[in-house]
């Protein structure tokens, strides 16, 4: 596995491998990794020939200055992971590296509101920042696939829409959610968690693996509110619940005539905020 930190390395590889006719997998990540990266890496290992993990934790995409300061860093632990897993390429730049001073600015791009819903709507200004560095990543590696997880619907949905507005040539691939045997889904915040905490999260899986059946009796704003009510029992501070439409996220009203309905929720329990969904329709 080789490891590159600098911008200019990483490219002249990237070069050299392109001019070989090889082609290049993508996983962004911010560290912390866990068996959902690595199947992000192992969706990669078996579509493309050279695979690269980047590790950089953004300040830009954190709204809370304490999340940042407490989000997990366990590099040498992610180090010895990819290693393991067959990793051809580790990419981890500085907060100089990526946000260099002399860097054109590019203006912000108007997510046209898929920003102000559910985490957006918690997380002001979180969506830009992942676009941010998710475009200068993919300026900097340009891989011809980009692989993340369905955990994080609203951020893939996001980066989806940036790839079709700039028309730039990658193909997003969607992992599925990897889960503890619990149903948990896996997360670099859950080393945070109690034991009794983990036990008490997942509520969130069973709760909803329920609403498929739940949106044949009742309507969603009904099904919502016996969701929150439902994790709240459990002893979870939930945050919201949205039943929306897959690519437009805005809510659905009639669950029986939407062709593609997607759950989305995010929780609180010991101070951890953790964010789930499940993909209802397609
Ligand atoms: O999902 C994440 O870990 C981050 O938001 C990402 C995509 C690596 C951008 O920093």
């Amino acid at each position: 596995m080789i490891l590159f930190k600098k911008v200019s390395d990483l490219k002249k590889f990237v070069e050299a491998q392109r001019l070989m006719g090889k082609s290049i997998g993508f996983s962004p990540t911010m560290g912390a990794l866990h068996s959902g990266h690595m199947a992000l890496l192992h969706t990669s290992q078996a579509q493309c020939d050279i695979s690269i993990v980047s590790i950089f934790v953004n300040p830009t995409q954190f709204n809370d200055p304490e999340d940042l300061k407490k989000y997990p860093r366990t590099e040498g632990n992610d180090l010895a992971m990819l290693d393991k897993e067959g990793c051809d390429v580790v990419f981890m730049p500085g907060v100089d590296d990526i946000y260099p001073k002399n860097l054109p600015e590019t203006p912000k791009l108007d997510l046209e509101g898929l920003d102000k819903v559910m985490e957006g709507a918690f997380r002001p200004g979180h969506f830009d920042g992942v676009v941010q560095v998710v475009k200068r990543l993919l300026d900097i590696v340009a891989p011809d696939k980009l692989y993340m997880g369905q955990k994080d619907f609203q951020q893939f949905t996001i980066i989806n829409f940036m790839i079709e507005q700039y028309k730039l040539p990658v193909e997003l691939v969607v992992v599925p959610i990897v889960r503890e045997d619990s149903g948990l889904a896996k997360s670099s915040r859950n080393v945070r968690l109690s034991e009794a905490a983990k036990q008490k999260a997942t509520s969130i899986f069973q709760q909803l693996s329920g609403l498929r059946a739940a949106l044949e009796k009742f309507s969603p704003k009904e099904v919502e509110t016996k969701f929150l009510k439902a994790l709240e029992i459990a002893g979870l501070e939930p945050e919201y619940l949205c039943i929306v439409n897959g690519k437009t996220l805005q809510p659905v009203s009639d669950f029986s005539k939407e062709s593609y309905v997607v759950a989305c929720t995010a929780a609180w329990i010991e101070g951890v905020r953790l964010i789930d969904n499940m993909i209802l329709k397609q």
